[in-house]
């Protein structure tokens, strides 16, 4: 038997969170609440520089400050094997391994007291002599090394060079994206205590089961006698996919102060700690023919990584599954920089990447008057381009279809500057999605008690997406119970080995275990039931039965059957229980689709003062089967306002003389507030995926993927300034320095102080040039369009 969804009654539905009541009470303890007797506190101190070394460092006036048990540095740091080399790249470079300094913030010492005041009192004065060396920073620096990326993402198919050299129309433009940090409400905090050699570590993680990996390695022992416990996390992100230098340093401290060890980061120390959104600079060499058919797609980027750090951005990673172009080739490019080393970041790459790809096509929509949707559906990829496999689903077209049915599309005047509200300049602007899928290996056991609980167990995580909430709903589902009758378990890697909650993969790996541990469960309670001769079950067979309503029965006559506690009584169990498990290398010669997304924006713009309000945004996604609409739909709504975030304030800023976060504070990192925030419709279309039997597509970060492109695509119309530098500034949209803001009513009366859009003037010849071979030019200024 495999499990069933027999009338598909909770799945789908708007049921509230089930841990949201302990959540808003503060009954939930996330990583920085948990507390043990004898607590000690640590606080980090961190470096001043960017590039050098300690010549010396002095912890003695830290050593005797009030309270301190320890103060550890590399001069006394015990030796520690390097951490495992995981699917995101090896862990981090440890930072007290030597006397050497990679970036600025790099953490020099920790130190333990009594109090979490009298430890960061005591942070301060640890005295550092260093010997500086220039740093090298910069994405455009000539002495910065550059690499192939370590995942070697470079693609292609067709023959790019021929098909540029052919097309009728090309493109070449560069697009340049900034840092951008997380900002996860909840600090980043690990609590480690050890028993022995037995070590337990709450921390911050997406990943207990990495997190478990990483600590037994460096600390050289099984990992068996490491637990890491996640039971709630305020945010992750990507943030937490990493098991970073300051996890490890807290877990040390524990281990020489001999006490439960403390370490909540600050702020500031989230910018520099635990990843950012790489800086990217991509060139884009496009070619199409005159019905808007693209030739030729060549995507370039190059993303910033710290000197000594291997970790991967894959910016053009979707690039040669997005369309139907014969002829594609992609290159992704790491420049070493001393800076903090990046991390993940909602949809890393990928949004980037559809920054270039979308902002693009809508360029060559203008260049040839094709609407830039029909431009879309001209490419449409029915098939996986790059492996010709079918998709497991793809409702990309009703994408489309139903975004700009809702949005209002039909009443785009396509002239830019031809639509106002008053002196509001008024543009409309969309982008596709094309997500890609992924999954990884999971299990997951379930166990029905006497009382008639079901409780789920997995090493998952619920990084405030809503896992408990569709753990408990699928598993009801499943089983024929309420979701009151089941308890999740997760957050913790003593249980089932479970993947990352990360690259939109873990609903879908997690459901999968859960309705093969299901089925197997149902088929261990039919087996004792079948195998009874008072059961009114006696002799059936997988096929014929179902569960409902805490009771397993014949599919056609709920009188038939047994409750699950009247089975487990009659048998003498106190429960009974099966494990279940997905591995999704195999898929059956389908290509995983993953989501898909059309985003469509309204923004006005003032013309005098280059104000810009994004004041509508209309999400069309297709992420197979929704599991609950409400959570789907603010894990949407949610990734949106994170992109109006990258559009329009997000900007990590380096010093660059020193390598310094110039703005690591919430008053000086912009990111959007309500204000800023417009109506934002969010519709799901689709049919369940084939690719797992629920027929999910995780859709955690495709909700922030196109909305750069929208609203960029959105400014062009309105304005004919085409942005291809993030974020979109008020400088950026009143041009360069000095240069006035371009009255629409001016422009066209032709007055000969008013500079000439490049949109005004043939917005083709600008970056779309008939019958010329690309020429590669990285130089390219991104502004050169205004
Ligand atoms: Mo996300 S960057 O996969 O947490």
């Amino acid at each position: 038997m495999t499990a069933v969804m027999p009338d598909a009654k909770l799945l789908g539905e708007d049921i509230d969170r089930v841990d949201g009541p302990i959540k808003v009470t503060g009954a939930a303890r996330y990583p920085a609440d948990v507390t043990y007797p004898g607590l000690a506190h640590a606080a980090l101190t961190q470096s001043a520089i960017a590039a050098g070394t300690i010549r010396s460092i002095d912890s003695r006036d830290a050593q005797a400050a009030p309270g301190v048990l320890t103060v550890i540095t590399h001069q006394n740091c015990p030796p520690l094997a390097d951490g495992p080399v995981t699917p995101l790249g090896p862990s981090p470079r440890f930072p007290l391994k030597d006397n050497r300094i990679v970036h600025h913030g790099q953490h020099v010492a920790i130190v333990v007291a009594n109090t979490h005041e009298q430890a960061i009192a005591a942070a301060r004065l640890v005295r550092i002599d260093y010997e500086e060396t220039s740093p090298v920073l910069g994405i455009d620096n000539p002495k910065a090394p550059v690499s192939r990326n370590p995942w070697r993402m470079d693609s292609g198919r067709g023959d790019i060079r021929a098909a540029l050299a052919a097309a009728e129309v090309t493109y070449d433009e560069r697009f340049t994206t900034p840092a951008e940090t997380n900002n996860p409400i909840g600090l980043f905090a690990t609590v480690a205590r050890w028993n022995g050699d037995h070590l337990v570590v709450h921390d911050s993680t997406q990943w207990p089961m990495m997190a478990r990996k990483a600590l037994a390695a460096v600390f050289a022992i099984p990992e068996d006698n490491v637990r890491v416990l996640v039971p709630y996390l305020g945010g992750g992100f990507g943030a937490g996919l990493r098991t970073w230098p300051h996890v490890i340093l807290a877990a040390l401290a524990a281990r020489l102060a001999g006490r439960p060890v403390k370490l909540v980061l600050t702020r500031p120390q989230m910018f520099s700690s635990t990843g950012h959104r790489p800086q990217t600079s991509q060139l884009l060499r496009l070619g199409a023919g005159p019905d808007g058919q693209l030739a030729a797609i060549d995507h370039e980027a190059t993303s910033t990584v710290g000197a000594e750090e291997a970790t991967v951005e894959p910016v053009t990673v979707v690039t040669p599954l997005a369309y139907a172009c014969p002829n594609v080739a992609t290159h992704d490019r790491q420049v070493r920089l001393n800076i903090p080393n990046p991390g993940w970041m909602r949809a890393p790459g990928k949004t980037q990447g559809n920054f270039a790809l979308e902002s693009a096509l809508d360029e060559l929509s203008y260049t040839l008057g094709i609407d830039p949707v029909e431009l879309r559906l001209r490419n449409y990829a029915e098939h996986n381009p790059q492996s010709g496999q079918p998709w497991s689903s793809k409702a990309l077209r009703e994408c489309y279809r139903i975004g700009a049915q809702r949005f209002g599309w039909a009443d785009r005047d396509p002239a830019i500057g031809s639509m106002r509200d008053g002196r509001w300049l008024v543009g409309y602007g969309m982008a596709g999605v094309t997500f890609g899928g992924f999954s990884g290996p999971c299990r997951a056991s379930i166990t029905i008690s006497r009382n008639g609980i079901a409780c789920v167990r997995s090493a998952a995580t619920d990084i405030g997406t809503g896992t408990y909430t569709i753990v408990a709903q699928l598993a009801a589902e499943l089983l024929g119970l309420g979701t009151s009758q089941v308890c999740v378990e997760i957050g913790d890697s003593d249980l089932p080995l479970a993947p990352q909650s990360g690259g939109s993969g873990l609903a879908t790996a997690l459901s999968s275990a859960i309705y093969d541990a299901a089925g197997n469960l149902l088929r261990a309670f039919l087996g004792l039931a079948a195998g009874d001769d008072q059961s009114p079950l006696h002799g059936r067979r997988p096929g014929e039965v179902t569960a409902t309503r805490g009771r397993i029965h014949l599919a056609g006559d709920p009188s038939a059957g047994q409750a699950y506690t009247d089975v487990l009584a009659r048998h003498g169990l106190v429960q009974l229980s099966a494990d279940g498990e997905t591995n999704p290398s195999a898929n059956g010669g389908m290509a995983p689709a993953g989501a898909f997304a059309a985003r469509f924006a309204e923004v006005r713009i003032d013309e005098d003062l280059g104000l810009l309000r994004v004041t509508r945004i209309v999400s069309a996604v297709d992420a197979g089967r929704i599991l609950n609409e409400k959570l789907a739909r603010s894990q949407i709504i949610g990734a949106t306002v994170m992109g109006i975030g990258m559009t329009l304030f997000e900007e990590t800023v380096f010093d660059p003389v020193t390598g310094r976060i110039a703005n690591a504070t919430l008053a000086d990192y912009l990111i959007p507030v309500s204000a800023d925030i417009p109506d934002l419709d969010v519709v799901f279309v689709g049919e369940p995926d084939t690719s797992n039997p629920i027929g999910i597509k995780g859709l955690g970060e495709i909700g922030i993927v196109g909305v750069a492109a929208a609203i960029a695509n959105a400014v062009y119309h309105a304005t004919g300034r085409r942005i291809r530098s993030l974020p979109i500034t008020v400088e950026q949209l009143l041009g360069a320095p000095g240069a006035a803001w371009a009255r629409i009513s001016e422009r066209s009366a032709a007055g000969p102080p008013a500079p000439v859009p490049a949109a005004r003037q043939a917005p083709a010849a600008a970056t779309w040039r008939s019958g010329q071979t690309p020429s590669s030019d990285p130089g390219r200024n991104c502004h050169g369009g205004f």
